[in-house]
């Protein structure tokens, strides 16, 4: 993505791996502070993810890849059955960071499958090694082919709502709903994009609107409760947003909140786009209705983050003391709401995809 720092403007990618560090963008921290997170050990690069450091699902994926191989290269000895069961005990703690993007367990597998050729360990480490950058690499590449795919769909001044981050930073680059919007802008359409704040960790006004802003891309933040508004007022044309787990009868799993806006949409006759690669399509699940929804923290609700005057971060308390709170991270938006689903192969309709994708 494009990134303008130090008076100037650079390539960065969401997360990247030097020798057995990996690096990356660290996300809570933004929009306010662009720093780079180092991750020195596997169990670190888990509690990134665990923690949102990294967050998103094609770019959870990628993390989980090459979280894996920085265990391989920790692992210390010869002995080739010894190293097979630590990978598995290094596959287990990934795979319990978070329960609902698919692309975590898509990736892990994916990585372990890769090794199984090896001879010896050291064979092994040199395999995962080059197999999590060519991971990251065709991570990349999926989402660059869901913005040309996806770029059709987006007219001159097109008014464009998104929710939640399904941006380069919820990817490797790029972005899943964000990419056809950046094609569109390199394009010369000149999309708007309404951005919903997307409560309770603000991926929206924080994380979407950051990157819109590098890519001059002009926009405007929401409350989550204002699409509605803007909808009926006819100043939205289209929706898109990512997805985290997508089910083989087409119902996706995205960010709380996804749901109501698809509905919204439909009572609106506006079209409502997913965007996704084929890391985020589950065929292990006939519908959504039994995907494991992540509950966060309560706090997430009952708190607010942010800078102060003084630029320093700080947590303020918005609810009463005594009140308790529920947190969903995730919600189902059934098929019948979905227009098309935007994939790196092409534009499918949603009850199509078991065909594609199963
Ligand atoms: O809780 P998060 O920030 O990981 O949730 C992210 C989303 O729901 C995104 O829309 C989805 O992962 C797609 S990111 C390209």
């Amino acid at each position: 993505m494009r990134v303008k720092i130090n008076g100037g403007q650079e390539d960065i990618r969401t997360v990247w791996m030097e020798n057995s560090v990996v690096f990356m963008i660290d996300q809570p921290k933004l929009p306010h502070r662009f720093e780079i997170y180092e991750s020195k050990s596997y169990m670190e690069t888990a509690s990134a993810i665990k923690n949102m450091v990294v967050r998103g699902a094609p770019a959870i994926g990628a993390t989980a890849a090459f979280g894996m191989a920085q265990a391989a290269l920790e692992f210390k000895g010869d002995n080739l059955l010894e190293f097979l069961r630590y990978m598995d005990s290094a596959k287990k703690i990934f795979k319990d960071t978070r329960p609902t993007a698919y692309d975590l367990f898509y990736s892990i597998d994916w990585m372990m499958k890769e090794m199984r050729s090896a001879t010896s360990v050291e064979e092994a480490k040199e395999l995962l090694k080059e197999a999590s950058q060519r991971y990251a690499d065709e991570s990349a590449d999926r989402c660059r082919r869901i913005g040309e795919n996806g770029e059709r769909l987006i007219g001159r001044d097109s008014r464009i709502l998104t929710h939640c981050n399904a941006g380069a930073l919820g990817c490797v680059d790029y972005g899943t709903a964000l990419s056809p919007i950046r094609s569109a802008k390199y394009s010369g359409k000149e999309p708007f994009v309404f951005v919903d704040e997307t409560r309770p960790r603000c991926q929206g006004s924080r994380l979407t609107a950051w990157e819109l802003l590098h890519e001059d891309i002009e926009h405007s933040i929401i409350a989550d409760n204002a699409a509605g508004y803007f909808m009926r007022r006819g100043e939205i044309d289209l929706v898109i947003v990512g997805a985290d787990r997508i089910a083989l009868n087409g119902d996706v799993v995205n960010k709380i909140g996804t749901y109501e806006k698809a509905v919204l949409a439909r009572e609106n006759g506006i079209p409502f786009y997913v965007a996704a690669p084929q890391s985020t399509f589950d065929p292990g699940y006939k519908t959504g209705k039994d995907v494991e929804i992540e509950e966060r923290d309560e706090d997430e609700i009952l708190y607010m983050w942010g800078i102060d005057s003084e630029r320093e971060f700080n947590k303020v308390r918005i609810a009463p003391e005594r009140s308790r709170a529920r947190n969903p991270a995730f919600d189902v938006t059934p098929w019948e709401y979905i227009s098309k689903i935007i994939t790196e192969r092409g534009i499918y309709n949603p009850q199509d995809i078991s065909k594609k994708y199963g």
